[in-house]
């Protein structure tokens, strides 16, 4: 039997990554795992019950037993809408605290490997080509310059009525950046099996062809 067809994206925050991985599965008729939000479930999650973001045990019995639903643009976590809670800034800050803690990675790893079902997977994050999915048929680096990535992530949040500036955001990227790739387990890294792509200039349609042709060369070879 041949294996499920995964295309893994991974990239650092606000690349964009999420939104070009929908779109190629959308293209592709496939599912489509943002894995963060995982994290930020697990997140949100801990904060909801009081349990402090440094309490590994805790945070993996919570990670273990996530009660979410992932339903068609809609995500819920015990039964109440959290698709918007999820996306605030303290929540990706406490995504990337509880993603530093090794057995709360260990606790959501199965989870993640089920949504590889037919006919394929399009699956975005920090550790999809290198841990989660490393036998992926294509694997994809996304990035773009930490000053880009402030100012998408800045037009989206003053979008939502948020109020923030340049800076600020830009400061909160390269602390994220600096946590995600330097921790000892399953850090943000491009892997050298991974086709990188840079979309400091790029547009969100030239990006999902790029990585739609990669897969066509990819199924041919
Ligand atoms: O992609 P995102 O911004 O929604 O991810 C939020 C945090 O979750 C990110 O800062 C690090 C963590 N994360 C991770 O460690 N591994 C993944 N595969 C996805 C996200």
């Amino acid at each position: 039997m041949r294996p499920v067809p995964v295309i893994a994206i991974d990239g650092p925050s606000a690349s964009g990554k999420g939104t070009v991985a929908a779109r190629v599965a959308a293209a592709l008729g496939w599912h489509y795992l943002d894995s963060g939000a995982l994290y930020r479930l697990t997140a949100l999650a801990a904060i909801q019950h009081g349990v402090p973001l440094d309490d590994e045990s805790a945070i993996a019995a919570i990670a273990a037993s996530l009660d979410v639903a992932f339903l068609e643009g809609m995500i819920l976590l015990e039964g109440d809408d959290a698709t918007e809670l999820i996306r605030a800034e303290v929540i990706g800050e406490g995504a990337s605290k509880v993603a530093v803690l090794p057995t709360v990675r260990t606790a959501l790893l199965q989870r993640q490997r089920d949504f590889a079902r037919e006919p394929g997977l399009v699956a975005d994050g920090r550790d999809m080509g290198s841990v989660v999915f490393p036998g992926a048929q294509l694997k994809i680096f996304l990035t773009a310059s930490a000053e880009e990535r402030a100012n998408r992530r800045y037009k989206q949040l003053i979008a939502k009525g948020e109020e923030t500036t340049i800076s600020q955001i830009l400061l909160d990227i390269e602390q994220r950046d600096a946590r995600d790739r330097t921790r000892p387990i399953a850090p943000l890294q491009q892997t050298a099996d991974a086709l990188l792509l840079d979309t400091t200039e790029m547009s969100v349609e030239k990006a999902v062809q790029v990585v739609l042709d990669g897969w066509r060369e990819a199924s041919l070879g």
